[in-house]
């Protein structure tokens, strides 16, 4: 039963590390089912309050107009907002006719607020109708692996969201953690050691840039 008086608790939250929660829906594309698409690939999948609305517009060209660097980092786009089917498609046809900007990604037509339930992204002291502005970065795997959310009267921001997604994959690919203000080409953290002899064989490093012994950063080679 859902709690009315406590409304926060109303939805479960997904977390970092779970397995991205599955479901079928209709999209500006046709029908997906999320365990199967984009087999191989990460996913960024984003919400957005409503469409033919000013900062949504502003954010969903964002992701229209810089779609290429997803593609380079063999991540697909979906979109998601509480509106109908036909209102989509009308907003895409309106934002094109305008700008010029085509939304070339499926965007979720989740009227009964089925996967705006599953990933948190109806915060009822928000807004108990909209979704906020929500981005699950998904694997290959289906694991979500950074989660951001914000409010209905921010916009996000394209350059970190392209940035986190760079650093994680980066991250899994040389086993390295990401600085503050990380961006590629810039030195990465080597995970602290866990014994004595990892620790020796690190004093001993002269590659590394060292503050101490468990603050190394080091160059990455490709
Ligand atoms: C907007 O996108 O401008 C917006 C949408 C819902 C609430 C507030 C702002």
């Amino acid at each position: 039963m859902e709690n009315t008086q406590n409304p926060q608790q109303a939805y479960a939250m997904p977390r970092i590390g779970d397995t991205a929660p599955d479901f079928e829906a209709l999209t500006t594309k046709g029908k997906i089912k999320f365990s199967d698409y984009a087999p191989g690939k990460w996913v960024v999948m984003f919400s957005h309050p409503a469409d033919f609305t000013p900062v949504c517009t502003t954010e969903m060209s964002g992701f229209a107009q810089r779609k290429g660097e997803f593609d380079a980092l063999n991540t697909e786009l979906i979109g998601l907002s509480i509106d109908s089917i036909h209102a989509h498609l009308g907003w895409v046809q309106n934002v094109r006719e305008n700008t010029g900007i085509y939304f070339d990604f499926p965007i979720i037509a989740d009227l009964d607020m089925k996967v705006a339930k599953l990933y948190g992204m109806l915060q009822p002291n928000e807004s108990e109708t909209a979704a906020v502005r929500a981005v699950f970065f998904i694997d290959p795997d289906k694991k979500i692996r950074l989660i951001m959310y914000y409010p209905l009267n921010v916009g996000r921001n394209m350059d970190e969201i392209l940035r986190a997604l760079d650093a994680l994959q980066v991250s899994d690919k040389h086993r390295v953690a990401m600085p503050l203000d990380w961006k590629r080409g810039e030195k990465v953290i080597v995970p602290p050691p866990k014994s004595l002899d990892e620790l020796n064989a690190r004093l001993a490093d002269q590659t590394l840039e060292k503050v101490d012994w468990y603050l190394a950063k080091k160059e990455l080679q490709n």
